[in-house]
C-alpha cells in the first residue's frame, strides 16, 4: 500500500538533508556539493544516471551540462518536463576526474538511492547508460544488448518497470547512438501509459481539494515540483 504523497516527500526532503552532509566515502572529501536529485517527489517516471560531473558539483542539480541539455531536449520531444519526472544518479558525488564509479562507492551509495526509488515511488525507472542499468537490472548484461527494453524489477517491495537507455554523454559523442535513444525515447510515453494506472482521485477530484503539494517549500537543489 502506497504511502500520502505528502508524507513520502516529507521523508525525501529530510533524506535530502541528511545526504547533503554525507561522509560515507572518499568522494566527500573531493566534491563541492551533494548532488542528490532533483524534480518531482512523486514522479511516475524517474532516471537514473551514473554520477555528478563539473557541472553538476558546482550546481548541485543532476544533468545541468550538455548531456543535460539533450535530455531536456529529448523530454520535450515527448511532452514531458522536468517537472514531471524526477532525476537522480547511481553516486551523490562527483569521482575526481570524472573517472568511472567504483564498485565500493555504488555499494556505500546504494541506500540513498533505494530510499529514493521507495519514497517516489516511480512505475517507470529509465537507467542512463551501464551503470545504473546493471545496478537495477541486478543483470550484467550491458547498455548495448539491453537498451529500449522494458524489464519487471521489484525494488523495495514494489513491482516496476526498468527501461534502460543509452547515456545521453554517450549519444553526444556517436550519432547512432544518439538516433537510437531518441527511438528509444519515443516508446516512453506508451510505456509510461502502460504503467500508469488510472486513479480515481486524480481523474474526479473532490470538489475544491487542492493538492496538499501545489505549493511546494523551496529547497535548494532538489527543486520539487510535485
Ligand atoms: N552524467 C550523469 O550520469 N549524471 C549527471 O548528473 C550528469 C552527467
Amino acid at each position: 500500500m502506497s504511502r500520502p504523497a505528502a508524507e513520502r516527500r516529507e521523508d525525501l526532503v529530510a533524506l535530502y538533508r541528511r545526504a547533503r552532509g554525507c561522509t560515507a566515502c572518499p568522494l566527500s572529501e573531493s566534491r563541492i556539493q551533494v548532488v542528490f536529485g532533483h524534480g518531482n517527489a512523486d514522479a511516475d517516471l524517474a532516471f537514473v544516471g551514473e554520477a555528478p560531473g563539473f557541472h553538476e558539483d558546482q550546481q548541485g542539480v543532476p544533468f545541468v551540462g550538455r548531456a543535460g541539455q539533450l535530455l531536456d531536449e529529448l523530454l520535450a520531444e515527448n511532452g514531458l518536463e522536468r517537472e514531471d519526472v524526477f532525476i537522480m544518479n547511481v553516486l551523490k558525488c562527483r569521482p575526481p576526474e570524472n573517472r568511472d564509479p567504483q564498485p565500493e562507492e555504488i555499494e556505500t551509495c546504494r541506500p540513498y538511492l533505494d530510499a529514493q526509488v521507495e519514497l517516489i515511488e516511480p512505475r517507470v525507472i529509465c537507467t542512463l547508460g551501464n551503470f545504473a542499468t546493471k545496478l537495477l537490472t541486478l543483470s550484467s548484461r550491458g547498455i548495448t544488448q539491453v537498451h529500449g527494453r522494458p524489464q519487471a524489477q521489484t525494488i523495495g517491495g514494489r513491482s516496476l518497470r526498468i527501461y534502460p537507455l543509452f547515456h545521453p554523454a554517450a549519444a553526444l559523442r556517436t550519432p547512432r547512438v544518439k538516433e537510437q535513444l531518441r527511438e528509444d525515447f519515443s516508446r516512453l510515453p506508451a510505456l509510461l501509459a502502460e504503467a500508469v494506472e488510472p486513479s480515481p482521485a486524480l481523474t474526479v477530484p473532490a470538489p475544491g481539494a487542492g493538492s496538499p503539494l501545489e505549493d511546494p517549500p523551496a529547497v535548494d537543489q532538489l527543486g520539487l515540483f510535485g
